[in-house]
């Protein structure tokens, strides 16, 4: 489906929520289209190049209206490679403390990297004279209508001014060199770097620059993490946290968790991503359950915005082996050691450490 290669494990088709086999996301630090997670709340549009329109309002700025052609020739091009993640990322470890109903069980590939190439946000809004005010935020419409929201309505989201005026965040027409696919948001999305997928927002048509967070569902009332004993039924717009940036997390890609490896040297591969203003420094492996660790080597990341692949070299003896996993980042915070510490009834951002589990024969 969508063109997402035949090993991809799709959670629902419609909406398309699929993810890549841990496996197929271990082989690339840029992600192939192919193997690109992709989420979605709602229909996917059909909109054609000569058709989109972006509308940019707000009433600090003069309302304009920009062609594709216009986005396109009149900036500057600017390219970025940086890792989406989804919230809900390994959703699965918050499932294994308590069932989260209506939510998709992601394991660890709800995270992919891309090549990302379009016009920077900030100057499409300083041609349209937003002041800089950092109290400001910038709201993102696209025209896909999600039924999973209350009451029913377009998805959207918004990010506060001073990070939609950094360099990173661009409208992006192209992935990993390529006209932007029609799933991943094509012709143009917005690509926030090291915040959570979710204010990414696919197929933009509408920029607001406004006071206030967005009031959309998306923002408001979903994506926030909630207390554990909090029924999401009841809880109104603005309770619980709102995500920005993702949090500290890593996982195991391979060998696969659960998987049978034979006996003698098993070499471990897998993630770290650390959001926005925080790189990731160190990934520990422990085979004791977290009582004495060893670092990992850590590749260099691809860009300031990308996640780093991480490897250990072990010596596996027959029997069951259980390895779990940390990284530190840039501030010296490391991450909590269970998803049960974290466990919230919406399922969003388990950051707890990473275990896999062996059968070595
Ligand atoms: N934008 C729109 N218009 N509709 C959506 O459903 N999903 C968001 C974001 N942007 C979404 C959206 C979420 S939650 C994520 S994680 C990313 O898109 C996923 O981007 P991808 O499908 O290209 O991987």
């Amino acid at each position: 489906m969508w063109d997402k290669r035949p090993d991809t494990i799709v959670h629902e088709r419609s909406p398309f929520n699929a993810e890549p086999a841990p496996s197929a996301l271990c082989g690339h630090q840029i992600t192939p289209v192919d193997t690109f997670y992709s989420r979605n709340h709602g229909p996917i549009p059909d909109i054609a190049t000569g058709d989109w329109q972006l509308t940019i309002d707000g009433p600090a700025t003069t309302p304009q209206a920009l062609s594709f052609a216009d986005l396109t020739t009149g900036f500057g091009t600017h390219e970025v490679i940086a890792t989406l993640q989804c919230a809900g990322n390994r959703r699965t470890g918050f499932n294994r403390v308590h069932d989260i109903p209506g939510e998709d069980p992601w394991g660890p590939g709800a995270t992919s990297t891309a090549q990302w190439r379009g016009a920077r946000l900030r100057d499409v809004l300083r041609a349209t004279g937003v002041p800089d005010d950092p109290s400001l935020h910038v709201a993102f419409g696209a025209p896909d209508v999600s039924d999973l929201a209350t009451p029913t309505q377009p998805y959207g989201g918004s990010i506060p001014l001073p990070k939609a005026m950094s360099e990173e965040v661009l409208l992006a027409w192209d992935m990993n060199g390529a006209p932007l696919p029609r799933v991943h948001g094509g012709p143009v999305r917005v690509v926030v770097p090291g915040y959570i997928g979710a204010r990414s927002v696919k197929w933009i048509t509408a920029i607001t620059v406004q006071s206030a967070p967005s009031e959309n569902f998306f923002q408001a009332s979903a994506y926030r993490i909630l207390p554990a004993d909090a029924d999401p039924e009841s809880a109104r717009p603005g309770d619980g946290i709102s995500l920005s940036s993702v949090a500290l997390n890593c996982d195991v890609l391979a060998p696969q968790d659960g998987a049978t490896v034979p006996a003698g040297p098993v070499t471990l591969r897998g993630y770290a991503f650390a959001g926005d203003d925080r790189t990731v420094e160190r990934v520990e492996v422990s085979r004791d359950g977290g009582t004495t660790w060893a670092p990992a080597d850590l590749q260099p990341a691809s860009s300031r915005w990308s996640w780093r692949f991480w490897s250990f070299s072990l010596r596996a003896a027959p029997g069951p082996l259980r390895v779990t996993v940390r990284a530190w980042d840039s501030t010296g915070s490391t991450q909590p050691e269970t998803a049960a510490a974290l466990w919230n009834p919406k399922g969003y951002a388990n950051n707890s450490w990473a275990t896999a589990r062996y059968d070595v024969t």
